[in-house]
């Protein structure tokens, strides 16, 4: 078991990483919320994960899936909680995946102006991300995560036991973000960086607590996203496209494209484009080859998908503030690079190797 801490002065906290971590969320909720008298676990039907918190529990189900993420769960939410006598001084457990711990985070922000919340994560994607970092919120019929909150956990449980009945999809989501964190290492390293490599070679548990530990000096530096979180978006600015074009070619040549997937292709194209734009040297490309396959994940381009098309799309990513904004290696490592021509863009889909 390992302790990774997110060092944010007063709102700091302890993510506990390792089997069986689950266990120690009644010592978790005793230390980080003392008055706690009552907790409100918020989950799913199909988790499946029972936790102790230490204090009488009201079970709040929410449905599964990205629908479930909108302001009228949250409004259900509050209510079992106002019904069930939640008082500022309990605390909410969020037991899930990424739905689960954006909406219960959410609902805890938002009700009684704030009470204390504690994420289970269960699924790899939201114990190497969403659990960690304080971005709650819902989606609007205009859009994803338009509506939502910076307000960080009083802990974090990544409890690697219960990843061993997720479903292939969901590892292979939540790889697709390992893989880039195997390229941020310097986030946390000041002298000798971690090689990307040496990701693949630590015991799964150790694999997850060097996520975090990038995620956390990430969040650390950056708590409200106003500019370095912007790493995290690594890969992501071509994957949102593929998930676009997945999305609108339901049962096309690129749809059911896992969120993990789309990543790793993301991250093979943005070190290709970062080669091209004379940022790294072939043999970082390499590397970013061989981390994206030995996490078992695509290195190339959908057959069905046009560049062009991903070309307009990237360049509506919300992120992109109307240009081509990528996240890029370097010299100085991973960072932010706006105003990247759209020739070298398409030049480098182009280039790409696709799957027949
Ligand atoms: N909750 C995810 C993040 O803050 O990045």
């Amino acid at each position: 078991m390992s302790t990774v801490t997110v060092p944010l002065g007063e709102r700091s906290y302890d993510v506990v990483v390792g089997a069986g971590a689950r266990h120690e969320l009644a010592r978790l909720v005793a230390a980080t919320v003392p008055g706690a008298r009552l907790a409100a676990v918020v989950t799913q039907s199909a988790i499946g994960v029972e936790v102790d918190p230490g204090v009488p529990v009201v079970r709040c189900e929410v449905a599964d899936g990205e629908g479930a993420k909108s302001l009228t769960t949250v409004e259900d939410l509050c209510r079992r909680f106002a019904e069930a006598g939640l008082s500022r001084g309990d605390v909410v457990v969020a037991v899930g995946g990424g739905v689960v711990t954006d909406l219960a985070g959410f609902a805890a922000a938002t009700y009684h102006r704030g009470v204390a919340y504690v994420n289970v994560a269960t699924s790899l994607l939201a114990q190497v991300d969403a659990a960690v970092g304080g971005k709650t919120g819902v989606n609007l019929p205009e859009g994803k995560n338009l509506v939502g909150a910076f307000w960080q956990p009083a802990a974090v449980v990544c409890d690697t036991d219960v990843l061993v009945t997720l479903p292939e999809r969901e590892w292979r989501s939540g790889r697709g973000e390992m893989a880039k964190y195997a390229f941020l290492g310097h986030a946390v390293a000041e002298g000798e960086v971690p090689e990307p490599l040496e990701l693949l070679g630590l015991a799964l548990d150790e694999q997850v607590a060097r996520c975090v530990a990038v995620k956390a000096a990430v969040v650390a530096a950056d708590e409200r996203e106003g500019g370095r979180r912007a790493v995290l978006n690594y890969g992501h600015t071509l994957a949102h496209a593929l998930e676009a074009v997945g999305f609108e070619d339901r049962g096309g040549r690129s749809g059911g494209l896992r969120h993990g997937e789309a990543v790793a292709v993301g991250l093979v194209f943005a070190a290709e484009l970062a080669h091209r734009l004379g940022r790294v040297d072939a043999r970082r490309v390499e590397e970013h080859r061989q981390v994206v396959v030995a996490f078992g994940l695509p290195t190339t381009l959908p057959g069905g998908v046009e560049p062009a098309n991903l070309v307009e799309l990237m360049r509506r990513d919300k992120k992109a503030h109307h240009d081509l904004t990528f996240v890029l290696d370097g010299p100085r490592g991973v960072e932010l690079v706006h105003g990247v021509g759209p020739d070298a863009v398409l030049a480098t889909l182009e280039a790409m190797e696709r799957t027949s």
